[in-house]
C-alpha cells in the first residue's frame, strides 16, 4: 500500500483547492479503483456522496458499520437506498465474541457509565469492524464537514490517516449544512426521516437525541459528555 508524505498531501490539497466535490471524487475514484470506498452512516452528507459516486460509477463501493444499535429509521434507509440505486451497501458488524463479552461484563448500556466504557463500546461496535473494512482499502471517503463541530474545524479535504494507515478524503469538507440540503432536495436523494424530527446528526440510537431548533448540530450526540470528547474514534487523530 502506498503511503503519502506531508508534502504529497499538501500538493494534493493544493491541486483540488476550490474544485467541486464531484471532480475530487472522479479523481480519487480513478486513482484508487476498487481500493477506495465511502464510509457511510447514511447521513445527508453520506447520502450526497453516495448519489455523486454512483452517478460517476454505478459500481462505486459504499460500506456501513452496523453497530447493532442504529435507529430503525437508519436501517429502513439502508434498504431504501439499496433499492433506489440498485446497490448493496456493504455491512460490517461487530465480532460476536468481543460483543458478547463486553455486554456480559459491562452491561448493554455501558456507555452512560464512563468515557472509558463509551470508548470500549465504540471500539467493539465501530472501530474493530472499521479495521476489517480497511483491509480491502487504500483510501476511504467520509462525509465530514468542518462546520459540523469544534473538533472538526481544522480538518482537510485530503488527509493522511495516520491512525489507520490510509488516505482519507472528505469531499464535502468546505460545504455548509445548507449546501448539503440543497443537493439532497435538488437530486431527490433519500434521507433519514429523523432529520425532520429534530435530529441534525444521527449515530447510534442510545447515544443520539434530538436538538432544539437552532441548537449546535452535534449537541445531541453523546450529550452527557464534554463537547471535546464527542467523537467516537473514527475521526480522532491522536
Ligand atoms: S461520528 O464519528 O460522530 O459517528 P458522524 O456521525 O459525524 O461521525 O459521521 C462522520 C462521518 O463518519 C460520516 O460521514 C461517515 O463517513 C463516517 N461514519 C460515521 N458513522 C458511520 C457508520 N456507522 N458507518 C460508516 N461510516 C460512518
Ligand atoms: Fe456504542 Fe454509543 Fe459508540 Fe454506538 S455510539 S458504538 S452505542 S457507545
Amino acid at each position: 500500500m502506498k503511503t503519502f508524505s506531508p508534502s504529497e498531501i499538501r500538493r494534493l490539497n493544493d491541486s483540488f483547492d476550490g474544485q467541486p466535490p464531484q471532480d475530487v471524487l472522479r479523481s480519487v475514484m480513478d486513482m484508487f479503483g476498487d481500493r477506495i470506498a465511502l464510509s457511510s452512516s447514511l447521513s445527508i452528507e453520506d447520502q450526497t456522496l453516495t448519489d455523486m459516486m454512483l452517478k460517476l460509477n454505478p459500481r462505486a463501493r459504499i460500506f456501513t458499520l452496523d453497530t447493532g444499535r442504529l435507529f430503525p429509521e437508519t436501517y429502513a434507509l439502508i434498504d431504501k437506498t439499496n433499492l433506489h440505486y440498485g446497490i448493496h451497501i456493504e455491512m460490517f458488524v461487530p465480532q460476536t465474541e468481543a460483543l458478547q463479552e463486553m455486554v456480559n461484563v459491562h452491561g448493554i448500556n455501558l456507555f452512560y457509565e464512563s468515557l472509558e466504557k463509551r470508548h470500549l463500546c465504540c471500539q467493539v461496535r465501530k472501530l474493530e469492524p472499521l479495521s476489517r473494512a480497511f483491509r480491502m482499502l487504500d483510501a476511504w471517503i467520509c462525509g465530514l464537514r468542518r462546520s459540523q463541530s469544534v473538533t472538526r474545524g481544522d480538518m482537510q479535504l485530503i488527509e493522511w490517516d495516520d491512525r489507520h494507515g490510509l488516505l482519507k478524503i472528505n469531499p464535502l469538507i468546505a460545504w455548509s449544512e445548507e449546501q448539503t440540503w440543497d443537493y439532497i432536495r435538488t437530486h431527490e436523494v433519500p434521507y433519514n426521516k429523523l432529520y425532520d424530527k429534530g435530529f441534525p446528526s444521527i449515530g447510534c440510537q442510545p447515544c443520539t437525541r434530538a436538538v432544539p431548533p437552532g441548537g449546535d448540530i452535534r449537541s445531541g450526540r453523546w450529550w452527557w459528555e464534554d463537547p471535546q470528547h464527542r467523537e467516537c474514534g473514527l475521526h480522532s487523530r491522536e
